[in-house]
């Protein structure tokens, strides 16, 4: 029986006093449910009005966007695994598109990352995702395995069995072209096959969410994927209403 995980990437967007009044609406139309989980990523500043408000919910918890690799230090603006698990993050996106192409994070920065991650015990959800280019070229597998390899060279391969992946191609996310439940299928069935590989067969469990313009019309036939253990979704996360009705597919 799958149990899917549906998180909700607000990227930079709802203020704390926006988060509240989305949480009063989203927990009026969303009654606990045993059978998934969902999971909220706001702004860091965000983040502990979020998490105060999920509290008393087994079924719904906060992570945060992104932390930095070191616990502590003179790193101006930035937020370690610590700060963000006192605030009430227990999940942790790591490696996601944007932190690749528009800050520029390495490979190398998100095997630190996961590291640090576990240090403070938090869950790292790790993103992998190819550009259309390096799809069109035919290096899909290539590309994910490879990111998947770096994000965990830090830690343990059986600690490998403690997060979470996300397949999120670059030329799907904001831009409404959704992956086919085939393309998913495809990159899920080849992480599955190097999680095995690098976890003696005890990492196939590993849930792996699809991303990329997931909304309430395709996000049925995607977990219809056999592989798809949860969406993490952007944009149509975004209203509380339309959330609380894709987190019911
Ligand atoms: P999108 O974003 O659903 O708006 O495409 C997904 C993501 O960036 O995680």
């Amino acid at each position: 029986m799958k149990h899917p995980i549906f998180a909700g990437n607000w990227k930079l967007n709802h203020a704390p006093a926006d988060a509240e009044q989305f949480m009063k609406v989203f927990l009026a139309h969303y009654p606990r449910r045993q059978d998934r989980t969902v999971l909220f990523f706001p702004p860091a500043l965000t983040l502990p009005t979020v998490a105060a408000l999920v509290n008393d919910r087994s079924d719904l918890a906060v992570g945060v966007q992104n932390i930095h690799w070191e616990d502590h230090g003179a790193f101006t603006g930035e937020n370690s695994a610590a700060i963000a698990h006192g605030a009430g993050a227990r999940y942790a996106l790591i490696g996601h598109s944007e932190r690749r192409h528009v800050f520029g994070e390495t490979e190398e920065q998100t095997g630190l990352k996961v590291a640090a991650a576990l240090r403070a015990g938090l869950t790292s959800i790790i993103c992998v995702g190819e550009t259309l280019e390096q799809r069109e070229r035919g290096d899909t597998v290539r590309v994910v395995v490879r990111q998947l390899r770096a994000a965990v060279s830090r830690i343990q391969p059986s600690q490998i069995i403690g997060s979470l992946l996300a397949y999120e191609p670059v030329w799907a996310i904001g831009t409404g072209r959704t992956a086919t439940p085939e393309d998913a299928d495809a990159v899920h069935t080849a992480l599955r096959a190097e999680l095995g590989a690098l976890t003696g067969d005890q990492g196939r469990a590993v849930p792996i969410l699809y991303g990329g313009s997931v909304n309430r019309i395709n996000a049925a036939s995607l977990l219809a994927v056999p592989d798809v253990g949860g969406l993490l979704v952007g944009g149509a996360s975004l209203e509380p209403e339309g959330w609380a009705t894709l987190a019911r597919t």
